[in-house]
């Protein structure tokens, strides 16, 4: 391993552990009642994963400040929401995955019932500890908003539809654009805007990095793509080829996997170019685009 990506391993670890206090301390006990609906968020939240969206919150926010500490709670947050589309994602009525972060999914050990209940609550709740955040209230207020739209039907939800109704089907460019930036990339870019928000980053570098993000964002799922067809479910946590299995619109399906790959590898490249005026301080972040590309889970 290189350097730089050790570099990179341990700093994730760091700030992961920090991450997961911080969402611990909010979450209700396993043991309160009804026990069952603890047990089972708990279960997908602490299998693992790589708190790839507080990472990027917090990074983006140390580009401005350092008291980095004041992003861990919202960090957080995401990730509650990113684990409920998780658990929803594998239900049997979507992509049907029995394996997640390297354990069986959350509908395969409490049932689909209460694996939906799971996710509700998850999203829930998110909400709900957002509008206790102890942070100004215009900006409070601006993040709820924009995190409502983000993830609802018209964002998240719209990419999820429309995969799901591409199954079986030859897409267009524009359709398989669609998907990969509602159901994935706009949770990639809202921890980066969140981050400059808390940071109160100028205008002007709220618009590169969102440039950025959305560059990684597509990036980040066409690199999903090619590890549905490429990765190992020990390395991965979660079952590969269940994308050629259910006939999924993605862009190996579409481009092939060699123009696939080069896509993803062209899209980092403009994202860390995106990063250059930040000199040192986007040191860590350019060796977060580097692993979107060549990660292996
Ligand atoms: C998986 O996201 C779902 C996609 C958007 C492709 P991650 O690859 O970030 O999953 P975890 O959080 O590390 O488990
Ligand atoms: C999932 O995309 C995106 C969301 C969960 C919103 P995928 O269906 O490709 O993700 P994996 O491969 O199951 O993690
Ligand atoms: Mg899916
Ligand atoms: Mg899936
Ligand atoms: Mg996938």
């Amino acid at each position: 391993m290189s350097k730089k990506r050790m570099l990179l391993k341990k700093d994730m670890k760091e700030k992961r552990e920090l991450i997961n206090i911080e969402i611990d301390r909010f979450l209700p006990r396993k043991d309160e009642y009804p026990k069952q609906i603890h047990k089972a968020i708990r279960h997908t939240l602490f299998a693992g994963g790589k708190r790839l969206r507080p990472y990027l919150m917090t990074n983006t926010y140390k580009l401005f400040r350092d008291d980095i500490e004041k992003t861990f709670y919202i960090a957080g947050i995401l990730e509650m929401i990113h684990t409920y589309t998780l658990i929803h994602d594998d239900l049997p009525e979507i992509d049907n995955d029995d394996y997640r972060r390297g354990r069986k999914s959350c509908h395969v050990v409490y049932g689909s019932d209460i694996a939906l209940l799971a996710g509700d609550a998850l999203l829930s709740y998110a909400f709900n500890a957002l509008a206790n955040a102890e942070i100004d209230h215009r900006l409070k207020y601006q993040m709820l908003a924009e995190l409502s739209e983000e993830t609802g039907h018209s964002g998240l939800i719209a990419g999820q539809v429309v995969d799901i109704e591409s199954e079986n089907k030859k897409v267009s460019q524009k359709t398989l654009n669609f998907i990969h930036n509602n159901k994935t990339a706009r949770m990639i870019n809202i921890p980066v805007r969140f981050g400059c928000y808390m940071a109160n980053a100028p205008a002007e570098d709220q618009k590169r990095l969102a440039k950025f993000s959305q560059k990684l964002g597509l990036a980040f799922q066409i690199v999903d793509d090619i590890l549905d067809i490429e990765g190992s479910k020990a390395t991965l946590g979660k079952s590969p080829g269940k994308d050629e299995k259910s006939h999924k619109a993605t862009f190996p399906s579409v481009y092939g996997l060699e123009r696939s790959r080069k896509m993803a590898s062209e899209l980092i490249e403009s994202a860390k170019e995106l990063l250059q005026k930040y000199d040192e301080k986007a040191k860590l972040l350019l060796m977060l685009c580097d692993f979107v590309l060549t990660r292996k889970f």
